[in-house]
This record gives structure tokens, C-alpha cells and sequence, in this order.
């Protein structure tokens, strides 16, 4: 945990310290839950890249001529065993690793809504792989830091880590949950694809609101109800298949959630329908996707009735 000497002193260094101790203990285990990710992360750490590309919309790390064919088949069945592939695309040493999000176009939408990270304490919480992690580099950050709590997508981004060798990017098995632990510590943070996913959606953004330094930016992207109206949906048990969503606002309610957190210069950029083309199968993802959570008869509407989402990004910050 190189970045715990990188954070402000507002930080509860000791605390943090003792949890990431704690969730090392827990993820060192010999378990096989645990090796089967571990494993292939040992393995993918032998083959450190020369050419690293954070800067196109497929993160690039290791050119194909680095490595013979029998290393590259090695890189690519460790690399399978991580499927599902949920974010990216990546490609690792000519090995394309074709994900189930087309991650860039996320990332195409807000990239020009981002405040100035150079040199500025980045959170991304619920980073996933660490995609947007990795498409934050070229911004020059001082640290981003990805809180995690999947033991997969954890092994994930440090496998793909230790092939890139970008050092001012962090992993932690960290959730949402331990961001009293940051107080007054980011300058930006991002917090997406995780909101629909909280039963108290206010509490958490209240404890982003108190992680963030004064003057830092959150760029907050959810699923949302289309519609100017503000309301959220509570599903009876899940929402497009998918269950622990709780509620699903309109882009009016969540900036109704930011201001009651207390943020200031709230602006919704960008909203559009989800859609089939963004998130679906592919060779490195092969459960359902998009087309089988809406309803085949009514592309408006989830498989269970509802509105079919839309994805909405805001920016806001603490004054
Ligand atoms: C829908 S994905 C979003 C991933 C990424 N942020 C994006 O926008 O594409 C939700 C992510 O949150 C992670 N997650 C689950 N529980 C969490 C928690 N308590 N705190 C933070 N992240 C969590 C999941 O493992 C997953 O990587």
C-alpha cells in the first residue's frame, strides 16, 4: 500500500492501515476462490511491457513483438481466466481482449468534463479492472487509487498492472463503505456504475461529499429513469435481471440527492439510453448481456416491466 504516505494527513492513516492488513490476511489465504485469481496474476507478472498506451480506446500494454507465440499463448491463457471480461477493451501484447462494456465510449462522453487532475489525489471507487484508471494516466495525476472489493477484478487490474508498471496507480480491496477512512483526502473522485447499487444512496454521497477535499470534483455516473421528473424507481427484486438495485432516480432526483449531500455546481453533461451496442456478448464475456435484460417485444422497457435505463453523468463539487 505505497499510497497510504501519498495522502493528506486528514487521512486515518492507522485505521487504513489496519483494514488493508486485515483484507490482506483474508485474500493471502490458500483458498481456491482466491488462487484461481492470484495464480494467473503471478503468472502474468513475468512479462513486464516495454510499450504501454493509455491515451486510444484500447489501453495497449505490450506490443505483439515483444513476446514469442508460445509466450503469448501463455499471456492469453492467463488472461482467460479472468473472463468474464466485464471493462475495457484492452490489448495485451497483440492479445485482444474484447470486454463486454465498451468502456471508451464512457469514458469518450465525460473525458471533456474532467477538472485538471495533474498532479491531484484521484479515487476511483468501484474501479472494476481499473480501465478508467488506466485512460486516467495520461491526465498526470499525482495517485489514483481504486477501491475494489471483488476479489477478481482485484487480481485483474493488478495483473494488468504489473505488465504496465504505471506506479502511481493503486489498488485496494477497499468498498464505498470505508470512505470514512479518506477524510478531506481526494481532489476528484469517481464514483460510477455504483449508486442503483446502495440501499441509502444519500448516506453514500454524503460520505463522498466528506472525502473530498474543498474545491474537488465528483463525476458521478449512473443508471437512470428517463424523464425530467424527480422520482426513483425501488424494484420489487431486480432491475434489468439485475439484483441489489435499489434505486434507480431520474437525473433531476439524483442532483436532488447531490444538493441534499451538500454539493454545489451540479451539472447533469450528458444522458442517453443504454443500449445493446455498448454492452454486450463477446468472446471474453459470454453470459447475458444487454438484449436479454429488456423486454424483446419493447425495447423501452427491462425484462421485469420497468423503464428501460438510461445512463446519466453529473459533475459536482465541494465548495
Ligand atoms: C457496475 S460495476 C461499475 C464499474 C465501473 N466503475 C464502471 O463504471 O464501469 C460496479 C463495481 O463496483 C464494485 N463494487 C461492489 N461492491 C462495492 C462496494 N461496496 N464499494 C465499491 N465498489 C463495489 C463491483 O465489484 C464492480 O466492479
Amino acid at each position: 500500500m505505497r499510497y497510504i504516505n501519498q495522502l493528506p494527513e486528514s487521512a486515518k492513516h492507522d485505521e487504513i492501515t489496519q483494514t488493508h492488513r486485515k483484507l490482506q490476511t483474508w485474500v493471502n489465504q490458500n483458498k481456491k476462490g482466491f488462487l484461481r485469481y492470484r495464480n494467473p496474476y503471478e503468472g502474468l507478472r513475468q512479462f513486464p511491457a516495454k510499450f504501454v498506451n493509455c491515451d486510444s480506446d484500447w489501453v495497449t500494454i505490450g506490443a505483439e513483438e515483444e513476446l514469442t507465440n508460445t509466450e503469448r499463448q501463455e499471456v492469453e491463457s492467463h488472461l482467460q481466466t479472468f473472463i468474464p471480461w466485464r471493462k475495457g477493451p484492452f490489448s495485451v501484447f497483440g492479445v485482444d481482449v474484447d470486454s463486454e462494456w465498451q468502456s471508451q465510449r464512457k469514458w469518450q462522453r465525460l473525458v471533456d468534463f474532467l477538472p485538471d487532475m495533474e498532479g491531484k489525489i484521484v479515487a476511483d471507487i468501484g474501479c472494476s479492472n481499473g480501465y478508467y484508471m488506466f485512460r486516467m494516466v495520461p491526465h498526470k495525476p499525482k495517485i489514483v487509487i481504486g477501491f475494489e472489493p471483488s476479489v477478481q477484478h482485484y487480481y485483474c487490474f493488478k495483473a494488468l498492472n504489473s505488465m504496465a508498471g504505471i506506479e502511481n496507480l493503486h489498488i485496494d480491496l477497499l468498498g464505498v463503505e470505508h470512505l470514512s477512512l479518506f477524510p478531506e483526502c481526494f481532489d476528484v473522485l469517481f464514483l460510477m456504475g455504483i449508486i442503483y447499487h446502495r440501499s441509502s444512496p444519500v448516506e453514500c454521497l454524503r460520505d463522498i461529499f466528506s472525502s473530498l477535499r474543498p474545491g474537488g470534483t465528483l463525476i458521478l455516473e449512473s443508471q437512470a429513469l428517463p424523464g425530467e421528473s424527480e422520482i426513483a424507481l425501488f424494484p420489487e427484486k431486480t432491475y434489468a435481471k439485475v439484483p441489489g438495485t435499489y434505486f434507480v432516480p431520474t437525473g433531476n432526483c439524483l442532483k436532488n440527492w447531490l444538493k441534499r449531500a451538500g454539493f454545489k455546481d451540479i451539472d447533469i453533461f450528458c444522458q442517453h439510453p443504454m443500449s445493446s451496442i455498448e454492452q454486450r456478448r463477446t468472446d471474453w464475456m459470454s453470459f447475458e448481456s444487454y438484449a436479454d435484460f429488456t423486454d424483446p417485444a419493447d425495447s423501452g422497457k427491462t425484462i421485469e416491466g420497468y423503464p428501460a435505463p438510461d445512463r446519466v453523468f453529473i459533475r459536482a463539487r465541494k465548495k
